[in-house]
């Protein structure tokens, strides 16, 4: 797309009636938004469309106005779609490069369209249009992420690992189990997602500068026909807000934040110390100059932009605190905000789909180190309390002997022999072996939402139903 930076000084086209001579080049500089706006030229050529068929039907222009706004607008459309449309930044934003052009193009009726609306309540609509549309869009790319890990979820429900509290050795559990632990979190985003799409369905055109307008408009009509549930109520409230780019910004931070601990968990098991996972080439980079490196940049970049998209956050809050009703120029800086952060989600969910789909799991190390760390301890001391009656703080103590005691030896808690183990307690009998193995902890954990393969192909099963 061109963009026409000439800097000449006249008066403005759209005020010029009250302002005699042009914007210092500074003004020019700080005021204009049409650099990131143009973004939204699609929205803003379906909203005029939308009034000025609505105009034409309350009789507030005429038909044959409205035909001629209406062709102007679908060839500004393709204008800017071929790139041949010409921006310019004297014009401020999107909404006056279109309305110019439409001038140059329909001339006098062009005039008419602006009628009953303001920039305030045009810039809205096509915000919340946009912002409408890229929540669809993230919706999508939850569900594959979901996907990816559904499928890695069944391939692995059995394949044992350590689970960890404080990144130590805790209990043993499945992949399959902690695959789906990320379904859980992306599956919530994904519902913050729908619901943000339900608050922000609401139509804001024909809130007009603040107060609504005297011409009998119907906003109703608008609102449906661009896809709205209904109109907003309140005409003040609808062009002061921006709840739906601050919800945007929250979900993302949020589903970033998800991205980003899965990202860590990626680094940290790709590690030749961990090896639990091999990174397919296509999301890794090898080293200039050490020949045996292969780096997970993409996970790396996946932590990183989730500082950026809480910094987007931060800063729209930061710009919405302090403002009075109704409109202040302050909101401008709203897009860049949704516009970034939008972009960098979009890439750090279809990057971890990617990974998630090509990583290669080393079953051999994640069921070596699941043992490792006396990980089974937990199902000595459930034991103790099921098998022997032991009160469960004295299993603990009882439990805690016996790592101290296969600790000095250098072996697993199963290598301990059963005199070993009755010396400690002489309630213990051979049948505690049962238990101490990984695989039969793991298969005892059979409580709602446990790490038994048949508790995890449970939940695997409820959420295909869902996805
Ligand atoms: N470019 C402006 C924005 O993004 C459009 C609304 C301008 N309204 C106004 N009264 N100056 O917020």
């Amino acid at each position: 797309m061109a963009e026409d930076t000439n800097n000449t000084k006249s008066s403005n086209q759209m005020w010029g009636g009250r302002f005699a001579s042009g914007p210092a080049a500074i003004m020019e500089e700080i005021n204009a938004s049409i650099g990131f706006d143009k973004k939204l030229y699609a929205q803003d050529i379906r909203g005029s469309i939308a009034h000025a068929t609505m105009l034409a039907h309350q009789g507030i222009i005429s038909a044959d106005d409205k035909d001629k706004i209406v062709h102007g607008l679908n060839t500004i459309l393709s204008e800017i779609e071929s790139g041949q449309f010409v921006f310019s930044r004297k014009l401020e934003d999107i909404h006056m490069n279109v309305e110019a052009r439409l001038a140059e193009l329909i001339g006098a009726a062009a005039g008419r369209l602006h009628t009953a609306r303001s920039r305030n309540d045009q810039v809205a609509l096509d915000f919340r249009l946009w912002v409408k549309e890229e929540l669809q869009k993230v919706e999508v790319s939850l569900t594959s992420l979901i996907a990816a890990f559904l499928d890695r979820a069944e391939e692995h429900a059995d394949t044992v690992m350590p689970g960890f509290t404080h990144l130590q050795t805790a209990q043993p559990v499945t992949f399959g189990h902690h695959c789906m632990a990320y379904v859980e979190m992306f599956g919530r985003d994904r519902q913050r997602v729908r619901h943000a799409i339900e608050h922000l369905d609401e139509s804001p055109i024909g809130a007009a500068a603040l107060a609504g307008t005297g011409f009998a408009i119907d906003r109703h009509m608008t609102a449906k026909e661009l896809g709205f549930r209904e109109p907003t109520r309140n005409s003040i409230d609808t062009v002061s807000d921006r709840d739906f780019a601050l919800e945007f910004l929250s979900i993302a931070s949020i589903c970033a934040t998800h991205l980003s601990r899965l990202a860590e968990e990626i680094v940290i098991w790709s590690t030749p110390q961990f090896g639990f996972v091999r990174l397919s080439d296509a999301f890794s980079t090898g080293s200039s100059i050490m020949p045996q490196k292969k780096n997970p940049d993409a996970a790396e970049l996946v932590r990183a932009k989730t500082g950026r998209i809480n910094g987007s956050l931060i800063a729209l809050l930061t710009v919405m605190k302090g403002l009075p009703l109704a409109y202040s120029k302050d909101m401008q800086e709203d897009k860049e905000q949704v516009f970034d952060a939008a972009e960098s989600l979009e890439l750090a969910i279809a990057a971890m789909t990617g990974m998630i789909r090509d990583l290669t799991v080393r079953t051999d190390r994640m069921k070596a180190a699941a043992g490792s760390g006396y990980s089974t301890a937990t199902d000595l001391a459930d034991w103790l309390v099921r098998e022997a009656g032991l009160p469960f703080r004295e299993a603990h103590h009882v439990t805690g002997r016996a790592v101290a005691l296969a600790e000095e030896k250098g072996c697993d808690l199963a290598e301990l022999s059963l005199e070993d183990l009755q010396s400690i307690n002489p309630a213990i009998t051979a049948g505690i072996f049962d238990v101490l193995t990984v695989e039969a902890s793991v298969a005892s954990r059979k409580s709602y939402g446990g790490t038994a393969p048949s508790e995890v192909k449970k939940q695997i099963a409820w959420w295909r139903a869902r996805n």
